[in-house]
């Protein structure tokens, strides 16, 4: 294990969208010592409410763009770390409009990357799963860090390649990175663009859930609660230079997953539409974290996925007020692309 790094005062970018969020009220709750600076451009995604009511003298908002060099050379100095989340975090997006995918993700990562080089701040680069691409549903195998990278989306190709450029500034410029590749996050703050939310507020709305193709796409699902302590775990104690996976042995496919909504919520369990497929889509994503949990010590502590599950579920139907603006916009999205 690496000696143990100290932050005291971080950049989360994209602190106000689902996952960064979330790490940001991990960061506030577990590690009083910390300030945190969230930089975020607030896009369609990103939400102020997720980060309001933490305390003014911990946590800082920024709204700004992570592509914009002039702005990053007024906040970077004086941190001691990047914890880069933002980004265009949706497939079904990616495949309509690719463009800004490519600027965010990739471009908005240069930019990132190019602060750390000026400013010597350490950068922990948060990427996904699927960037390997995908397995067949009765393949033996799991990803691993030495899996081949095969993105399949133009939201993963511009993932894959932002984790290319770490590397590549790492090695040529000493960048003092970690990089960290998680797979399919539920809970809290989500937004009902992705899958669970989507189904939930639906059922909420009375508007029958949607599968894509056959329901029998794999996810690997882990809490977002564990992606923060592990992100948390290998900013701290990771190896410079290193890929860490990040999963909890939570392989579902998604009618499954459905079908635990729908009870979960009183319907019957075939109560829900088949859909268009999405292009390309992803057979099966499943991650083998051996690494972070032998090397660095961690453990998921939340993978009961029923009562992870309930919890989610009671939340979207206690936060209506923080759903409900999005909802009839993403619904009319998806209704033009037959999904
Ligand atoms: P999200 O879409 O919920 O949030 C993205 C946030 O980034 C929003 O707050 C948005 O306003 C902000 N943002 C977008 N473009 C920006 C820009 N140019 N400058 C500054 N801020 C910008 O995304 P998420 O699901 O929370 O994902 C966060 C990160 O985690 C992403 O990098 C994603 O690739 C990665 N990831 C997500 C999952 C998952 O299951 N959702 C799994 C593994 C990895
Ligand atoms: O694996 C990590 C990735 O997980 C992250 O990198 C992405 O940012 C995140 O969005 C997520 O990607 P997916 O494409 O797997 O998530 P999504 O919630 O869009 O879809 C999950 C599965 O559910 C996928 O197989 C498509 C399917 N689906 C999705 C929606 C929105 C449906 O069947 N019906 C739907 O309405």
């Amino acid at each position: 294990m690496a000696e143990t790094f100290e932050p005291k005062n971080i950049i989360v970018t994209g602190g106000c969208g689902f996952i960064g969020s979330n790490f940001v009220h991990h960061v506030v709750r577990e590690h009083p010592e910390v300030h945190v600076t969230v930089l975020d451009k607030l896009t369609y995604a990103g939400n102020p409410e997720n980060i309001a009511g933490l305390p003014v003298d911990r946590v800082e908002l920024v709204v700004g763009d992570i592509c914009d060099a002039e702005l990053l050379d007024r906040i970077v100095p004086g941190h001691d770390a990047i914890v880069h989340y933002a980004a265009e975090s949706h497939n079904d997006n990616s495949i309509a409009d690719p463009e800004p995918f490519v600027q965010t993700n990739v471009v908005g990562t240069f930019r990132l990357l190019e602060a750390c080089r000026k400013y010597d701040v350490r950068y922990h680069h948060v990427s996904t799963d699927e960037v390997y691409g995908d397995l067949a549903i009765d393949d033996p195998a799991r990803f691993t860090e030495e899996t081949p990278y095969k993105p399949s989306s133009p939201y993963s190709s511009s993932k894959a390649s932002s984790d290319m450029l770490v590397r590549a500034w790492t090695r040529t410029y000493g960048i003092r990175s970690t990089i960290s590749n998680c797979s399919n996050n539920y809970g809290p703050y989500q937004h009902v663009e992705k899958f669970i939310p989507r189904q939930i507020t639906n059922i909420i709305d009375g508007i029958r859930p949607k599968l894509y193709g056959d329901g029998k796409n794999v996810r690997d699902w882990i809490h977002t609660e564990d992606h923060s302590s592990a992100v948390w775990t290998i900013l701290t104690k990771g190896r410079i230079g290193e890929t860490y996976l990040i999963g909890a042995d939570g392989e579902k496919d998604n009618i499954t997953v459905l079908r635990a909504i729908l009870k979960a919520m009183g319907k019957p369990e075939d109560d829900f539409d088949w859909v268009r497929d999405r292009p390309g889509h992803d057979r099966r994503y499943a991650i083998d974290s051996t690494k972070l949990r032998t090397e660095l010590g961690w453990q998921p502590q939340h993978t009961d996925f029923e009562s992870g599950l309930e919890a989610t579920i009671a939340w979207y139907r206690e936060h209506e007020d923080w759903w409900r603006p999005a909802k009839a916009a993403t619904e009319a999205k998806y209704a033009k692309q037959g999904q």
